[in-house]
């Protein structure tokens, strides 16, 4: 039998239609984010936040920022997913809990605060690149949730972001990487789209 998760993979497609008047619960919303949030983040940093646009003047205006793109709308909740700018001196809240739960160390703190200490402090673009992979991650655990869920997805690069950041009261450390729109797909949507063939994308050395 085929793998939950190879079956998800194989199944998934971007949701460009949405059937506008099916709506999700907030426990639902939790309940994604909750899952987006078990991805994995460089050193555990945890360095992002998921603001759930869900009523319809908020979607509204958000669509306004982001191309007039109509599934913004449509979607039950468009997600802003945001990257956090950060350092090392997050880490020792971030760790805490792994450490109670007996997984690492205590002793151990501190070297992963050294090595993010040298990766990040006083190193914007680091940083930013950190917050854009963990956005990124959090992205797409998201989609296959909403997907497991029966729910339909659209990541989208189309907006714009200082307006997005300025609009919906971003912090300055604040990156919006991407918006995601989920709800229910309609049967319209197409298929996912054919790949570009591994001899292309794959290396072996
Ligand atoms: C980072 C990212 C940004 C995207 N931005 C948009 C967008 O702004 N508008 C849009 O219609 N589709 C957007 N897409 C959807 C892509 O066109 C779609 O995922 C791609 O064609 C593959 O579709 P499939 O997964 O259904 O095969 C985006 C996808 C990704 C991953």
């Amino acid at each position: 039998m085929t793998h939950p998760i190879i079956s998800a993979i194989e199944e998934r497609r971007t949701t460009n239609l949405f059937d506008a008047s099916r709506g999700i619960s907030d426990d639902q919303i939790s309940e994604l984010v909750r899952l987006a949030t078990r991805a994995p983040t460089s050193f555990n940093l945890q360095n992002w936040r998921f603001v759930a646009v869900r009523s319809p003047e908020q979607k509204t205006r958000l669509r306004k920022l982001a191309w007039d793109q109509a599934k913004v709308t449509e979607a039950a909740v468009t997600f802003i997913i945001c990257g956090q700018l950060t350092d090392e001196r997050v880490l020792a809240e971030r760790l805490a809990p792994v450490v109670a739960a007996g997984i690492m160390p205590a002793t151990m703190v501190s070297g992963w605060e050294a090595g993010a200490r040298n990766l990040y402090r006083d190193q914007p673009w680091r940083q930013r690149d950190e917050a854009v992979r963990t956005a990124t991650f959090g992205a797409g655990t998201l989609i296959f949730a909403a997907h497991a869920l029966g729910l339909g997805s659209s990541p989208m690069i189309g907006f714009d972001p200082d307006a997005v950041s300025q609009e919906f009261g971003l912090g300055p450390d604040e990156v919006p990487v991407m918006l995601v729109g989920v709800g229910y797909a309609t049967p319209e949507n197409w298929p996912q789209k054919p790949r570009r063939p591994l001899s292309q994308v794959l290396e072996f050395v």
